[in-house]
């Protein structure tokens, strides 16, 4: 395992307990109920962009990969600051002998490792602290570990997309942001749309419930779009 030194609160709020109760609290009511996302959206988004190449940064509980690797994966790797997640993550995928992978995305990444043809930064975005430019930069980083013609995708929960949601999801934005779990009071989607132009072609943002569920290919690399494995088009933006 590689290592990195940091601390933040995002991360470090995903104790043994809190994994525990993730996928009920997170995934299964969260998502649904106060941001009006249904995981499963963000789950086909998962089986649709994934490679046989994949690293997935920010794991959390592996909940999607586990969900969503199938026999034909060569390669996959984890990254994530936080020690428990990695741990649990690699056991619950065990079976795919994961590449795991201990770094603060908000310095430098140094992996010692060849790139990946996919790369998913899931529910990454919003606990990051800094503007989009921070976090524009913390992509880049990450880009710079796909191959050419590789794909990033991933969601993220907007500050500007709320007006679906109830008293009790607006109270729970409020008080992640004041505790330090989220950090996302300026992420807008104009803000999202320029930050991934920066480092990606033939975006997709699908709007759904406050989350932004996202995709593109990494800029400046040509290859001709027949050869690649997976579907793409011109900048799309759907609002549900
Ligand atoms: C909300 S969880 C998302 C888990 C999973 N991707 C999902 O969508 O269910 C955020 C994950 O990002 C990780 N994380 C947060 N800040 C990070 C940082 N600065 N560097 C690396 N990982 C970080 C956390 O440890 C946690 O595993």
């Amino acid at each position: 395992m590689q290592s990195q030194q940091s601390s933040l609160p995002s991360y470090e709020v995903y104790t043994p307990n809190i994994l525990q109760i993730y996928d009920f609290w997170v995934l299964g009511l969260t998502n649904l109920y106060l941001w009006k996302c249904p995981t499963r959206v963000i789950k086909e988004k998962f089986e649709i962009s994934l490679s046989d190449n994949h690293l997935d940064v920010g794991v959390g509980s592996g909940y999607y990969l586990d969900e969503c690797l199938t026999e034909t994966t060569n390669r996959i790797g984890l990254l994530d600051a936080n020690k428990t997640c990695l741990s649990a993550t690699s056991r619950r995928i065990s079976r795919f002998q994961p590449e795991v992978y201990q770094a603060d995305v908000r310095r430098p990444l140094e992996l010692d490792c060849d790139g990946f043809d996919s790369i998913s930064v899931n529910s990454l975005l919003h606990g990051l602290p800094g503007t989009m430019k921070d976090k524009s930069q913390i992509i880049g980083n990450i880009v710079n570990f796909l191959n050419s013609g590789g794909k990033l995708f991933g969601s993220t929960v907007l500050a500007d997309q709320n007006d679906e949601l109830g008293f009790v999801g607006k109270l729970l934005m409020k008080t992640y942001n004041r505790l330090g779990i989220y950090a996302n009071k300026n992420d807008t989607l104009d803000a999202l749309k320029d930050m991934l132009s920066e480092h990606l072609d033939h975006i997709e943002i699908d709007i759904v419930g406050c989350v932004a569920v996202f995709s593109g290919v990494k800029k400046n690399t040509f290859i001709a779009l027949e050869n690649l494995s997976f579907p793409v088009s011109p900048f799309v933006f759907k609002n549900y």
